[in-house]
């Protein structure tokens, strides 16, 4: 934990506190669930609608806004200057019965930050540019980080994106205002970001117990996506005797175990199949085809391309067991990274001008920013998660911590800008 003797000051900009709040709960509608959460997939109806709406909402501030051909909305001030941007933003897209915070949050505050620096009658040699990153989940389309890729010019094979479904990203993608064909036009010049700046909820409890308003974020988790595909031999519930099948499910179930105990047994730190679509799916029917994720986290990068070796080795030994075949693909590579320390202490100064004290946290969930890190000097910013829970319809944080981290957020902004 880090505590910082800088003088509380009244100067320097403020975030207007319910607007920020309103359009917050503005957004919330796209994709808004029975359960009170969002299922905001990337590239889904709602993720479009809600573009449009911030589209709308940075029009009537008088910003221009703009979507880029990965689908990332970018906003910025009508008249610039020349110098480099000092990006900030997240992604607008969620899980399935996500909530209303992750993401969003640090959407609007960006939206917000920029909307105040815009109105300010002071010279800035850095650029503030607000960005929505798309489909950062990977809820329906499994290419995670999809938009921030696009824009460190990362994106790999983006024309062989499908969902679960096989279908192509395409389509979507034009849906949300993007372009496949010009998908490369999304990657900014070398040198174009000065820094990127994110704000999220923590998505853990370590604020919460510690009864401090904001995290310095040090460090963001590596983590290796894979997509295995189980193939067996479908066939009747009823008559094919036990010796005889290759059962597809049953072989799925023994690749989930197999995930899990790579983690307890210490390889990685976490490891998680979240997502299983067998076929045909039907009680009296032998499964013939299982399609699964398996995700690995690991702060280390040696430790998880260790782990990732481990997984191929058990999944092969599976196959073999149980005479089906496995294929396992990686869908999605980040590396973990460390934000940038001249950033940290920007964003720890900030904290304490505004009387808001603040401790430094690593993050286990992964961030656009871990992407950005190749591009620009990453900083980012956290405020507590009520009860730690986070990818739920139960995500909360208290308004006076909404407004407090977008209070950061442009305080830190705003020194960078000011340079
Ligand atoms: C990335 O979005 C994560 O799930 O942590
Ligand atoms: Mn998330
Ligand atoms: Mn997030
Ligand atoms: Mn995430």
């Amino acid at each position: 934990a880090t505590k910082s003797r800088t003088r509380v000051v009244t100067d320097g900009p403020r975030v207007d506190g319910p607007r920020l709040l309103r359009d917050l709960a503005e957004l919330a509608r796209f994709g808004a669930d029975d359960r009170g959460g969002v299922s905001r997939p990337g590239f889904g109806r709602a993720d479009a609608d809600a573009r449009r709406h911030l589209i709308g909402r940075a029009e009537a501030a008088g910003l221009a806004a703009a979507v880029d051909p990965a689908g990332n909305l970018v906003v910025r001030r009508r008249r610039r200057t020349a110098g480099p941007a000092l990006l900030m933003g997240s992604h607008l897209d969620s899980v399935v019965h996500g909530g209303r915070l992750d993401g969003a949050y640090g959407v609007v505050a960006a939206l917000e930050a920029l909307r105040v620096l815009a109105g300010r009658d002071e010279p800035l040699s850095w650029e503030p540019v607000m960005v929505a990153f798309t489909n950062e989940e990977g809820a329906r389309f499994p290419q995670a980080f999809w938009g921030s890729m696009a824009l460190t010019g990362e994106l790999r094979d983006p024309r062989r994106a499908v969902d679960r479904d096989d279908v192509p990203i395409a389509g979507p993608l034009r849906e949300a205002g993007g372009d496949l064909d010009r998908i490369a036009d999304a990657a900014w010049p070398d040198g174009s970001i000065g820094a990127f700046l994110e704000l999220h909820i923590e998505q853990g409890p370590v604020l919460e117990r510690a009864g401090v308003p904001i995290g310095v974020v040090t460090s963001i988790v590596g983590r290796t996506l894979f997509e295995a595909r189980v193939r067996g031999r479908q066939g009747h519930a009823g008559t094919t005797p036990m010796d005889m099948r290759r059962d597809a499910m049953a072989t799925a179930a023994r690749v989930v175990l197999a995930v899990e105990e790579l983690a307890r047994s210490g390889a990685c730190r976490v490891a998680t199949v979240g997502a299983l679509n067998p076929e045909p799916n039907v009680p009296n029917v032998i499964a013939g085809q299982v399609r699964l994720t398996a995700e690995l986290r690991d702060t280390d990068p040696a430790r998880l391309g260790a782990a990732e070796v481990a997984l191929r080795a058990a999944v092969d030994r599976i196959a073999t067991l149980t005479g089906t075949t496995i294929e396992l693909a990686p869908v999605m590579r980040a590396t973990p990274v460390a934000t940038d320390a001249g950033l940290r202490r920007v964003i720890a100064r900030a904290g304490s001008e505004l009387g808001l004290p603040n401790r430094t946290v690593a993050s286990g969930a992964g961030h656009d920013a871990q992407i950005m890190a190749s591009a620009a000097p990453i900083g980012m910013i956290f405020v507590p998660s009520a009860g730690g829970v986070s990818h739920a319809p139960e995500e909360h944080t208290g308004d006076r911590e909404l407004v407090a981290g977008g209070d950061v957020l442009l305080r830190a902004a705003w020194e960078l800008c000011r340079l």
